[in-house]
C-alpha cells in the first residue's frame, strides 16, 4: 500500500528519499514522487510505474536540498496518472503533502474549497487535504506557529484515515507528520531525522524510531523533534532502537525476498518458539496472555478475525484449538465481522491476527469487538504496530521483517503460535500432561523438520517446471490441511496470476470436479492419519477423469501408483506441526511457478503488503 518517507537533515535529501522509496516498494504501489524544498520553491518530480523510473528522472537533476518528502502511491481515488501521483501541491504553491489512507468526506471538503475559489489538479482526496491546510493557513495571522496551527485546524475536519507528511514554503526547516488510522514513525539519525510510514524506509540511516499514536503530530525542525496531540499538548515519545533491523531487510544471496523468507523459516520459527514453554515441559507460556488467565480458563468461544493469509492461519488454529482445548472457535473475515450483528454468546475472546498489525479491516474488527466489551488479543509480527497497541494483550510472532508481498514465514509462525495457544488453553482445561509434553516436543522439533523439507527444494522446482503451463489448478485437503490447500491456492494466484482454487477434498464432488481435465492439475495435501484413505479416494476420482494429480504426503502414508502422477514426501510428524510442513512445498511451488513465468514475485501486480484502506 502507499508509502511515505520524509527527510530533514544536514545532508542531501534526494539519496535518502529514493533509497527510502526503494525500501518501501514491497508494500505495493503504482506510481512514485518526490518534492524538495529548494531555492525558495518546491521542486516536484513524479512518475507512474516503478521507483526506478523516478530515480532515472532525478538522475542528473543535482538537487542539493536537505528537506523533502516522497511517496509511493497505490491508487484509490483516481487512476494511475502523474497528476494523481503524490506529493500534491496546494493551489497557491505554499504546501506539499504526501498522504496514506482515505479521506472519506473529501467530496464535501472539495466543494467547500471550490466555493472559496480553489481549483484542483488531481482526482485525489489527498490534494483536498493539502488545500484544506493551505486554506486554514491563509486565514491565520502571521506567527511562528502558523504552519502547525493550520495543520491542527485542518485535520479534525477530515473523516477517515490518514498518515501524512507535509512541508510549507515559509518554513524551510520544518516537516510535520500526523496520523490517524495509518501508521507513521519518526526516525532519529545523527545527521538527519525522518518521517515514514514504516521504519524500514530509514533503517541504516536512523538509529532510533518513535511510533506515533493516532491523533498525534510529529514536528521536526533543525533543533530536533517533538510529539504533540492534535490539540497541542505534549505527548510522550518512546524511542525504539533500530540496530538489528538492517541485516534483516537486506536481500543477501537471494534473488527475492520471498525466497529468502521461505528459506529463513527454520531460524524464524526458533525465534517464535524461544523461551515460550513452561518449566515442566508440558505447556506453552505466552507472556502476553498473563493477567488474563481467569478469562481464558472460562471461555465459551473464540473468534479469530484476520484477512488473507493470516485468516488461513487462523483456520488452521480453529482445528487445533478445538482439538486441544475444546473451546468452540469461529474464524471471521475481519471485513465481515466489523459490520455483523454477531451475537454476544457467553464469554467470548476475539483474537486478531495480522503480520503487519496495520490491516485496516482487522483493526476495525478489534475496535468493534472492544465496543461490544469483548476481551481482545493480538497476534502480530510488528512490534509497536497499531494492533499490538490496541489489543488487551497478545503475542509477537518474532520472525523479523517480512518484505515479500506474498506472506510465507509469517503464516508458519502464526500457525505455530496457534498451536501454542491451543496447548496453553488445553492445559488449563482437559489436556493431559503427557499429551502436552508430546506437543511441546513436537514444536521444539519443528525448526529441524522445516529445514529437512526445504532441503528438497530442487524437487519442488522440478515439479513446478512440469506443471507451470497450467492456467487452472485445484488445491485440496481435509481438516487442518484444508486451510493449507486454500493458502496454497492463494499463494499461487497472488504471484503467478494462474487461476487456483482451494477446497476441502470431499467438496470436490459438489462442483469443482466439473473443472477436472488434463489441463487442470489438482494438488492434494494428504493427512498423516486414517483420513488419508478418503483423500486418496478423491485423488483416484480425479485420475479417473484424466486430471493430473500432485500429492504432498507424509512418508508413512502409502500412495498407490494409480492415484497420483507425482508425490512429494514430507517427514512423519505430530499432527500439530503437519500443516506447517505441508505448506512449505506449496510456498516453493508457487515461487518457482511464478519465476518460471518470468514474474517478479516480490512485487505482484495490484497487491499491497499491508492494506491500510477499507
Ligand atoms: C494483504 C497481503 C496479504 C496478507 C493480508 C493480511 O492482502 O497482500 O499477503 O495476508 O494483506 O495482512 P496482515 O498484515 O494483516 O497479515
Amino acid at each position: 500500500m502507499c508509502g511515505i518517507v520524509g527527510y530533514l537533515g544536514k545532508g542531501n535529501a534526494q539519496e535518502s528519499l529514493v533509497d527510502g522509496l526503494r525500501r518501501l516498494e514491497y508494500r505495493g504501489y503504482d506510481s512514485a514522487g518526490v518534492a524538495f524544498h529548494e531555492g525558495g520553491e518546491f521542486s516536484l518530480s513524479r512518475e507512474t510505474g516503478r521507483v526506478e523510473n523516478l530515480a532515472n528522472a532525478l538522475r542528473g537533476s543535482g538537487s542539493s536540498s536537505s528537506l523533502g518528502i516522497a511517496h509511493t502511491r497505490w491508487a484509490t481515488h483516481g487512476s494511475v496518472t502523474v497528476s494523481n501521483t503524490h506529493p500534491h501541491q496546494s493551489h497557491d504553491g505554499k504546501f506539499v503533502l504526501v498522504h496514506n489512507g482515505v479521506i472519506e468526506n473529501y467530496g464535501t471538503l472539495k466543494r467547500f474549497l471550490e466555493g472559496k475559489g480553489m481549483s484542483f489538479a488531481s482526482e485525489t482526496d489527498s490534494e483536498v487535504l493539502c488545500n484544506l491546510i493551505a486554506y486554514h493557513y491563509s486565514e491565520l495571522p502571521e506567527d511562528e506557529d502558523r504552519f502547525i496551527d493550520a495543520v491542527r485546524l485542518a485535520l479534525p475536519k477530515c473523516r477517515g484515515a490518514y498518515g501524512i507528511a507535509v512541508l510549507c514554503l515559509d518554513y524551510p526547516d520544518v516537516m510535520i507528520g500526523a496520523r490517524r488510522g495509518s501508521p507513521l514513525v519518526v526516525g532519529l539519525g545523527e545527521d538527519a531525522n525522518f518521517i515514514a510510514s514504516d521504519a524500514s524506509a530509514f533503517v541504516g540511516r536512523a538509529k532510533e524510531a518513535v511510533f506515533l499514536n493516532d491523533g498525534e503530530l510529529a514536528i521536526l525542525d533543525k533543533g530536533g523533534f517533538r510529539i504533540t496531540t492534535l490539540e497541542g499538548q505534549d505527548a510522550q515519545a518512546v524511542t525504539h532502537p533500530l540496530d538489528q533491523i538492517l541485516e534483516e531487510v537486506e536481500l543477501g544471496d537471494f534473488d527475492s525476498y520471498m525466497e529468502k523468507e521461505i528459506y529463513e523459516q527454520p531460524a524464524a520459527l526458533e525465534n517464535t518458539l524461544r523461551g515460550r514453554f513452561g518449566d515442566d515441559g508440558t505447556t506453552a507460556k505466552l507472556g502476553g496472555l498473563e493477567g488474563h488467565e481467569d478469562v481464558l480458563r472460562d471461555l465459551d468461544r473464540i473468534i479469530f478475525v484476520a484477512c488473507g493469509t493470516a485468516r488461513h492461519a487462523c483456520m488452521v488454529g480453529e482445528y487445533m484449538i478445538e482439538r486441544l482445548a475444546r473451546v468452540p472457535v469461529e474464524v471471521e473475515h475481519a471485513s465481515e465481522f466489523r459490520y455483523r450483528n454477531s451475537p454476544k454468546a457467553g464469554k467470548s475472546l476475539v483474537i486478531a491476527v495480522s503480520q503487519s498489525g496495520e490491516t485496516l479491516d482487522t483493526l476495525e474488527a478489534v475496535r468493534e469487538a472492544k465496543t461490544k466489551g469483548l476481551l481482545t488479543l493480538g497476534m502480530t509480527n510488528v512490534v509497536g504496530s497499531s494492533l499490538a497497541r490496541e489489543t488487551d494483550g497478545g503475542v509477537y510472532q518474532r520472525v523479523g521483517p517480512e518484505i515479500g508481498v506474498a506472506s510465507t514465514k509469517a503464516f508458519s509462525s502464526q500457525v505455530c503460535l496457534s498451536a501454542m495457544l491451543g496447548l496453553a488453553l488445553g492445559r488449563m482445561r482437559d489436556l493431559s500432561p503427557m499429551d502436552g509434553q508430546a506437543i511441546v516436543e513436537a514444536l521444539n522439533g519443528l525448526p529441524d523438520l522445516v529445514s529437512k523439507v526445504l532441503q528438497q527444494g530442487e524437487q519442488i522446482r522440478e515439479l513446478a517446471v512440469k506443471y507451470s503451463k497450467a492456467e487452472h489448478l485445484l488445491f485440496l485437503g481435509r481438516q487442518s490441511l484444508y486451510p493449507v490447500a486454500l493458502e496454497g491456492a492463494l499463494k499461487l494466484k497472488e504471484i503467478s496470476y494462474a487461476h487456483a482454487e482451494g477446497y476441502p477434498a470431499a467438496e470436490l464432488k459438489h462442483g469443482p470436479i466439473a473443472l477436472i481435465s488434463p489441463e487442470c492439475p489438482s494438488v492434494f495435501v494428504v493427512e498423516g492419519n486414517d483420513l488419508s484413505s478418503k483423500t486418496i479416494a478423491n485423488m483416484q476420482e480425479v485420475k479417473a477423469r484424466k486430471g493430473p494429480v500432485l500429492a504432498i504426503a507424509p512418508e508413512n502414508i502409502e500412495i498407490p501408483d494409480q492415484a497420483a502422477d507425482d508425490v512429494f514426501r514430507l517427514p512423519e510428524a505430530h499432527e500439530v506441526i503437519r500443516p506447517i510442513l505441508a505448506n512449505l512445498p506449496l510456498q516453493l511451488f508457487a515461487y518457482h511457478f511464478a519465476r518460471l513465468r518470468g514474474l517478479d514475485v516480490d512485487k505482484p501486480r495490484n497487491l499491497a503488503k499491508s492494506v491500510t484502506v477499507e
